[in-house]
């Protein structure tokens, strides 16, 4: 895989903190409404990490760490609740530059001063041992990074999934690479993404995982919480359930964990042209119908 080599523009967002454009994906990092925000809402509240933090241990798997702020957020959130628990986090990222340049441009300053000091120690030595957290930053394309991770038997509590959209970052909704992130999930662990793609839910079932709706933050649209028991999770709504009986739940496969976004796209799209699924438009007319005065 090529490294992400194009600018990284720095964008506000509505409740003040800072993302990244990626000329590279073509894609925010964060959705524009907060960024601080979607991390505390989407991913720390949506797994409910607060419940989780009274325990004597916590593991957490970061994948598409970015610039820490979802990591960030589970810091101060469990430091805050119970300074004892012991935290073992992982974050895997692709591109050296992101964590590096959130510290370098004080992105992460309105963090409490010792996390921002675990977000620096990460972007420039990788690792952080503290009496109370074990924090390792593998840098890397995290298709082939989560493997040797899964094998030594590495298992976490709560999995943020942040990557960009599908049909940007094809190659980590794919069914082969949701199964190697499922692997590292407690029985009992929680998985969170703010992405409801149809795709990337059908991947999360194929790999044995239950899903529902959760709250996303600064988005019209709801996350997935994901598990591998039914109980505790919302009902998904009819549209919802409807989505992933049509096309759109075609997932992207790649099962050498190697190839290229381009040859998975294609790949996906000629399971799509033979599918026998209900066409997505047919969904998209009675879900969302047009908006009236608008052309199309
Ligand atoms: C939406 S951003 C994540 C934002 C991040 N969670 C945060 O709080 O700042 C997606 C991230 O995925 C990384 N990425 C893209 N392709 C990757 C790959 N194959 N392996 C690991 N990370 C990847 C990008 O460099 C980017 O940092």
């Amino acid at each position: 895989m090529v490294l992400p080599h194009r600018s990284l523009t720095l964008e506000p967002t509505a409740d003040g903190s800072f993302t990244l454009f990626s000329e590279d994906f073509g894609e925010w990092f964060h959705s524009r409404g907060g960024a601080y925000t979607e991390a505390h809402i989407t991913y720390v509240e949506g797994t409910n990490l607060a419940s989780l933090a009274a325990a004597p241990r916590l593991t957490i798997l970061d994948v598409c760490y970015g610039l820490g702020y979802n990591t960030a957020a589970a810091l101060a959130t469990v430091t805050a609740l119970n300074p004892a628990c012991q935290v073992q986090l992982v974050g895997l990222e692709l591109d050296p530059r992101v964590p590096r340049q959130a510290v370098a441009q004080r992105l992460t300053s309105p963090w409490p001063q010792p996390i921002q000091a675990v977000l620096q120690q990460l972007a420039d030595h990788g690792s952080v041992h503290q009496p109370h957290l074990q924090a390792d930053l593998i840098l890397g394309d995290a298709r082939q990074t989560i493997q040797p991770l899964g094998q030594s038997g590495f298992q976490a509590d709560v999995i943020f999934l942040d990557p960009f959209s599908p049909p940007r970052c094809p190659e980590l909704w794919t069914v082969e690479f949701i199964q190697q992130v499922a692997h590292c999930l407690k029985p009992q662990g929680r998985l969170v993404t703010y992405s409801c793609a149809a795709a990337g839910r059908a991947a999360l079932q194929q790999a044995g995982l239950y899903i529902g709706p959760v709250a996303a933050s600064g988005r019209d649209w709801p996350g997935t919480l994901a598990q591998f028991s039914p109980v505790g999770l919302q009902p998904l709504s009819q549209r919802e359930r409807e989505h992933l009986l049509t096309r759109a739940a075609v997932p992207y496969r790649d099962s050498t964990l190697q190839d290229s976004a381009e040859m998975i796209r294609r790949r996906r799209q000629n399971e799509q042209n033979s599918s026998f699924l209900i066409p997505t438009s047919q969904w998209r007319k009675r879900w969302l119908p047009p908006i009236p005065g608008s052309s199309t």
